[in-house]
């Protein structure tokens, strides 16, 4: 009798332990109307894309509620290595996945996830870290959705340049731009810009167009430096506590690849010592909770709005109607595989009417 409860306790204690690990095959039931969706990050810790996730669960358990579909979403995360990720991904698929939706950790080594998706026939809606189009292009079943980076880059520039240069004004070279930010007055702007991430097409793009935003409307700009903060902003705020340290006040523009970054580049300069009056002028990208507060309150002069609602909206539907294996015509889809979200800018006052 005592051995027959040992062998009850061992089964019981397994099957616990079957249903943990199932990853995607949470659910038991096998109607044909459930469907397993993997979602998969490439850290656990990154502000937008855990906002972005729950928008994607908001937009599965609202589907589910129309319609007579049980739809199970598993999210997990690569832990930040493209091995572990694909590790990952192997442990969906063998749960019993019907799709993949992934955020790449390293956005140019997406073919071992391929091929597994592939021999298995399931299809990917990759989102967020965009991959070469060579890779996407490999299997028909292959989606991108994202922002589009460029445009981001353009609008942060557009904004600091609003700010810069005096409204009105006649006055020519050092007089033209607004004392508050240059506050040296030596008519060229001393900036820094914080990067997201080595390789990262938001990182590069952003950079690459704020920067050539301003430059191309005419403002002279001196780079005093680039850090790389890999989208944290605690590596940010470290970063800008030692430039800060070596600069002083000589700094009048940040461009942050995210808001944690610019952020991060405030908290330096509020616990630095110097007067407000020698604070730069922050701008970030993403328009989260806090970096809309933040742009509110004028402790950053903007933000530009990634739009996480349309983007999981997009993912969603994209990856039901592949499930579903519905015609694809009404999506928009650049070259038949990418969905583009467009971005918004975010000045003080419109910060403010978000908030409300
Ligand atoms: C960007 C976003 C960053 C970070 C990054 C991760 O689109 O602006 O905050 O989440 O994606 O890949």
């Amino acid at each position: 009798m005592k051995k027959l409860n040992v062998r009850l306790v061992q089964m019981l204690i397994f099957s616990i332990f079957l249903v943990s690990a199932a990853g995607c095959g949470q659910e038991k039931s096998h109607s044909s109307k459930t469907i397993r969706v993997g979602v998969v990050k490439y850290i656990e810790q990154d502000d937008y894309i855990n906002a972005l996730t729950d928008c994607l669960r908001d937009n599965f358990a609202k589907k589910e509620k129309t319609s007579q579909m049980h739809i199970v979403v598993t999210v997990k995360n690569g832990g930040g290595k493209q091995a572990i990720q694909d590790r990952v991904v192997e442990e969906m698929i063998d749960a019993g996945c019907d799709i993949l939706c992934v955020d790449l950790v390293d956005r140019t080594a997406p073919t071992k996830i391929i091929n597994m998706a592939r021999r298995n026939d399931i299809p990917v809606v990759f989102f967020n870290r965009e991959l070469v189009r060579e890779d996407l292009m490999q299997w028909e079943k292959l989606y991108y959705v994202g922002g589009d980076a460029a445009v981001s880059g353009v609008m942060q520039g557009e904004m600091a340049a609003d700010h810069i240069v005096l409204k009105n004004s006649k006055k020519k070279g050092k007089g033209k731009y607004d004392p508050k930010v240059d506050r040296n007055r030596d008519g060229r702007i001393q900036y820094v810009v914080l990067e997201g991430e080595t390789g990262h097409q938001d990182a590069i793009l952003r950079t690459d167009e704020a920067v050539g935003t301003l430059t191309a409307k005419g403002i002279k700009l001196d780079k005093v430096s680039y850090e790389i903060a890999d989208w944290s902003k605690d590596q940010a705020r470290n970063k800008m506590t030692q430039l800060i340290a070596q600069k002083k006040n000589e700094i009048e523009l940040v461009l942050a690849n995210n808001d944690a970054m610019a952020l991060g580049a405030r908290e330096a300069y509020e616990k630095s010592g110097l007067s407000k009056e020698d604070y730069p002028q922050i701008y970030g990208i993403d328009g989260l909770k806090e970096g809309l507060a933040a742009v509110a309150s004028g402790k950053i002069q903007g933000t530009v709005y990634n739009d996480k609602e349309g983007q999981a909206g997009a993912i969603a539907q994209l990856a039901l109607a592949l499930i579903e294996k519905r015609e694809l015509r009404d999506f928009s889809l650049k070259d038949g595989r990418y969905l583009f979200l467009p971005y918004q800018k975010v000045d003080r006052e419109e910060a403010v009417k978000r908030e409300h």
